[in-house]
């Protein structure tokens, strides 16, 4: 029988509901010691919280996420809102003795982040963060494959995360939905919300990057602000591109921008090692490419792997052989982790110290493109 594990969910908007569909399925699928309750969900708005917890089967509502944090029937805070609040949060959390699932990027910045690793490790309180595409089962082939040595010494590690929503320069910046574009809420712009991802995938497949050159852009300077109804300033990166070099030696290159017409999520990575090479897509995320020059040479070729078979990571707990899963999966799949990290003591990553070498690579990332310089990102 497995124990209640109650949630305090904070924001109901896409995160939210991806979270929330997670709590919801993981336990029909993974065989664990603790089933999440959806105890109680958190937002401004009473009215819109309470449509979002009925859709949900949130069990109560709050208004306020430091009421929700005091509540002694609540053992796990789930942060899902605007970057610039993760930190204030998670350090109230760890006061209160909660364990925390963060939302990424961690926080606006380095040292805030470090802050935030302090206070869970002083607390003593289990806690991750939710760079979710470690768990889409292909990205996690891509690390088994990596750690059995299959591709070699690694040479290059490239990524791209694009989209095109921001093109319009009418578009206004602040507020709900476009919180994204107001550098006070979410930090930064492509950079924390896009290429945080491709850098905790990079760091966790490729090792530690120890130097980097970075440029960004913003292509539309001024926007109408929601908040204060004024045209401000745009402090947030459009656009942004990056080369470096990881520890092992091998180089890399990023680039992530909101301005690529035509790409509305497309997250990709590519590996190229000595033997062997391997692609991802988001676009075709049940998919790894692999290339094994190892091969016979009358054979060699891509493979299009379509990892759907019970030996592939996570896929046993799923369908049968040959039946993809989605986006959505991946988010179960760290919940599941998440629990079998509190039950057998061994914290499923990203936690809070892991996710911060990432913010540590954005602050350099930031830096570079000011200075216009090479830097030597901090290793925390
Ligand atoms: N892991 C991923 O792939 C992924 C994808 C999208 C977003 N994110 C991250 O998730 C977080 C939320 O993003 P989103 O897309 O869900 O945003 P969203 O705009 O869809 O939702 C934000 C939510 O925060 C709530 N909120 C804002 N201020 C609040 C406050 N003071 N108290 C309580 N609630 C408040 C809003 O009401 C809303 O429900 C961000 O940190 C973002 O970077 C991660």
């Amino acid at each position: 029988m497995s124990k209640p594990l109650n949630v305090g969910m904070i924001g109901y908007g896409f995160m939210g509901r991806a979270h929330s569909n997670a709590y919801r399925r993981v336990n029909n699928f993974f065989d664990l010691k603790y089933h999440p309750v959806l105890k109680a969900a958190c937002a401004r708005s009473a009215d819109q919280i309470k449509v979002f917890a009925d859709q949900w089967g949130y069990e109560s509502i709050e208004t306020d996420w430091r009421k929700l944090i005091e509540r002694k029937d609540i053992d796990v805070v789930d942060i899902c809102v605007p970057n610039n609040l993760h930190s204030e949060i998670a350090l109230a959390c760890a006061a209160a003795g909660k364990m925390i699932l963060c939302e990424k990027p961690l926080a606006m910045n380095g040292p805030e982040a470090l802050k935030m690793v302090e206070a869970v490790e002083k607390a003593g309180v289990a806690n991750m963060v939710w760079y979710n595409y470690r768990r889409v089962p292909a990205v996690s082939l891509a690390k088994q494959l990596i750690d059995e040595g299959r591709l070699g010494r690694i040479f290059h590690y490239r990524s791209q995360f694009l989209q095109d929503w921001t093109i319009k320069s009418d578009l206004p910046q602040g507020g709900n939905g476009l919180w994204r574009l107001d550098v006070e809420a979410a930090g930064s712009g492509v950079s924390g919300d896009l290429l945080a991802h491709c850098i905790d995938t990079a760091l966790w497949l490729n090792g530690p990057i120890t130097t980097l050159n970075a440029m960004t852009e913003t292509f539309v300077k001024e926007r109408m602000h929601n908040l204060t109804g004024k045209v401000e300033k745009v402090g947030i990166d459009d656009a942004c591109i990056f080369m470096g070099r990881h520890a092992n030696g091998s180089l890399c290159v990023f680039e992530s921008t909101r301005y690529a017409r035509g790409h509305k999520a497309l997250y990709t990575l590519e590996i190229n090692g000595e033997n062997a090479s391997i692609q991802w897509d988001l676009h075709d995320l049940h998919r790894l490419q692999y290339f094994d020059y190892r091969d016979d040479s009358i054979i060699r070729g891509w493979h299009s792997i379509h990892v759907s078979d019970g030996d592939q990571p996570y896929m046993s707990k799923w369908w049968v052989p040959g039946l993809q899963i989605g986006y959505e999966h991946s988010f179960v799949h760290q919940v599941a982790d998440f629990i079998e990290g509190i039950s057998n003591g061994k914290p499923a990553m990203p936690d809070f110290r892991d996710a911060y070498h990432t913010q540590l690579v954005l602050d350099a990332v930031l830096a570079s493109a000011k200075k216009h310089e090479w830097l030597d990102v901090q290793q925390g």
